[in-house]
């Protein structure tokens, strides 16, 4: 959290702003009460993208959906004006450190957590599907911890920033460590892509480590429809059974936790690792099967 500077607001629609929580690539997030006094954060589109009237669009109408979506591991979308200038999202407050910002100051979590964690986000997953969306970005820094456990944030929203994005400079949405093969190639996205980033999630929280490793965005967008493990990812000390369970949710066939019949259709067969691969890079059986 800062504190907020010259050419942050004061106030946003009935919002009182206090501070600055951090900054995503749609924009700045700060905190604000309501008038009410409860705690909110307030998300602020970015100018560039507030000029783009087809991100309005996809914005309210992914808006609209993210309020149907009600449950006790998802954040919820209280407010939003996608027609203000600019364009801001406000949900409740969640008093805790992303995942990303525990395992960088704790390291990995213990496996119990890990369990807890997965759990969680597992039904936060579920009431995201049964209001029809797609999460399309859970990665570390979208689940935040509270005392009463994981709260995802940021459901369904990136979506509005496709086709707007790729054509930004220097504006890379998402964590390509984190993004499934479907979405990496163009693919057809479903409930199935935010199962390929739990087991993502559970392999970081588990390790440390993103199961695909860090460096340029070239390098990671390589690995990930070939299933090539980072070096690392699968460390001796960490349990076998999360592993087991991380890396069959990153395979062809995703497990589900949904109802039959809902549209969980697998992601179309995923490219092998070149020939020409570091050994680090190519695939390993444990985590390259269907
Ligand atoms: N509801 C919330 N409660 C508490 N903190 C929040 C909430 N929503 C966002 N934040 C914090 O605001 C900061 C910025 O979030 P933002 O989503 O913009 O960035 P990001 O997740 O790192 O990137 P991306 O734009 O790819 O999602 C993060 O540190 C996040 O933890
Ligand atoms: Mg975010």
């Amino acid at each position: 959290m800062e504190q907020l500077g010259p050419g942050d607001p004061r106030q946003v629609a009935q919002y009182r702003i206090s501070a600055r929580l951090g900054a995503g690539g749609m924009g700045l997030v700060y905190l604000a009460r309501s008038p009410g006094g409860r705690s909110v954060a307030v998300k602020v589109v970015r100018a560039d993208l507030a000029r783009d009237p087809e991100f309005r669009i996809r914005f309210a109408r992914e808006v609209e959906a993210a309020k149907r979506v009600s449950g006790v591991f998802t954040a919820p979308v209280i407010d939003a004006d996608p027609n203000a200038d600019p364009p801001w999202l406000a949900t409740g407050y969640v008093p805790g450190p992303s995942l990303t910002s525990a395992v960088a100051e704790f390291g990995p979590l213990p496996e119990d957590s890990v369990r807890m964690l997965v759990a969680g986000l597992a039904e936060a997953l579920v009431a995201i599907h049964r209001a029809g969306l797609v999460h399309r970005d859970l990665k570390p820094s979208n689940v935040l911890l509270a005392v009463d456990g994981p709260k995802v944030i940021d459901f369904g929203i990136a979506k509005a920033l496709e086709n707007t994005v790729l054509t930004m400079a220097g504006s890379a949405i998402g964590s390509p460590g984190f993004m499934s093969p479907e979405q990496v190639t163009g693919g057809a996205v479903t409930f199935a892509t935010d199962i390929f980033a739990l087991g993502a999630v559970l392999v970081f929280a588990a390790t440390g480590r993103s199961p695909f490793g860090t460096g340029p965005t070239p390098a990671l967008l390589y690995r990930v429809p070939r299933r090539c493990p980072a070096e690392g990812s699968t460390i001796p000390s960490t349990p076998p059974p999360l592993l087991r369970a991380g890396t069959s949710c990153t395979r062809t066939r995703r497990p589900h936790p949904f109802p039959a019949g809902s549209s969980t259709s697998p992601p179309p067969t995923a490219p092998t690792c070149a020939r020409t691969s570091p050994p680090s890079a190519r695939p390993r059986p444990s985590t390259t099967g269907r």
